[in-house]
């Protein structure tokens, strides 16, 4: 059996990284303005932080993570205001066309890359033809001088941190320049983007061709 590469962290999550993160999820929100009843859905949700900030728009929630550890955080979070499911997120046990929005906050970096390939299949298959999909992740910059450089060696450090395969598959997301490509070879338009922390972030809305 794997092991759950957060079973150490899991608890800490939050206390290291959501101050850090909330301002990119806000910009996000704002790229796309929930309303009341749309069915939307976190890939690789983790502890449920960046789902508990569409609790108040009245959605139905969704997450899928692989980690258990991270999702024990969410359930304790979300309780009933999310159904959140344990498992791999390039074969998904939702139906084709359900959801208005998913989103996916610092994932697909971490995926191999057929993983993440699988993944982006999955997400279009249960994105209804009108959804939109909202990725936050790594930027491969150009990276302005302090700002820029200073968070992309805290991230270069953290990703190493992570361990060997997490950070090999880093390094090749890095390399192949992101989000950006991964969407054009699977067929998506990007609609808004906003670049942010000096370069090293990127917020991206998109839609699928279909
Ligand atoms: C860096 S954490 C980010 C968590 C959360 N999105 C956030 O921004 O706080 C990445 C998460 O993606 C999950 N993950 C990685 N690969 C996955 C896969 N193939 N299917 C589902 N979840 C996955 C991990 O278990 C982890 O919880």
């Amino acid at each position: 059996m794997i092991k759950d590469p957060y079973r150490n962290y899991a608890g800490i999550y939050d206390r290291l990284f959501d101050s850090m993160n909330k301002g990119l999820k806000l910009v996000g929100i704002r790229m796309f303005r929930p309303t009341k009843g749309m069915n939307i859905l976190d890939v690789g949700c983790g502890t449920g932080s960046h789902l508990e900030l569409y609790q108040r728009y009245k959605c139905n929630l969704f997450g899928i993570d692989l980690s258990p550890s991270m999702l024990n955080v969410a359930r304790e979070r979300l309780g009933d205001s999310a159904q959140l499911d344990l498992g791999d997120a390039n074969e998904m046990p939702y139906e084709d066309d359900k959801f208005d929005l998913v989103i996916s906050m610092l994932s697909l970096h971490e995926m191999s890359p057929d993983t993440r390939s699988e993944v982006l299949n999955e997400i279009k298959r249960v994105l209804k033809s009108d959804g939109r999909l909202l990725l936050i992740d790594f930027h491969p910059g150009p990276y302005e001088p302090l700002q820029g450089w200073v968070s992309k060696i805290v991230i270069f450090l953290s990703e190493l941190a992570a361990g060997r395969e997490h950070f090999k598959n880093y390094r090749q997301f890095m390399a192949t320049r992101g989000i950006a490509p991964l969407l054009s070879q699977h067929q998506m338009e990007t609609e808004k983007q906003s670049i942010l922390a000096g370069g090293t972030f990127t917020v991206c809305l998109a839609f699928d061709r279909k």
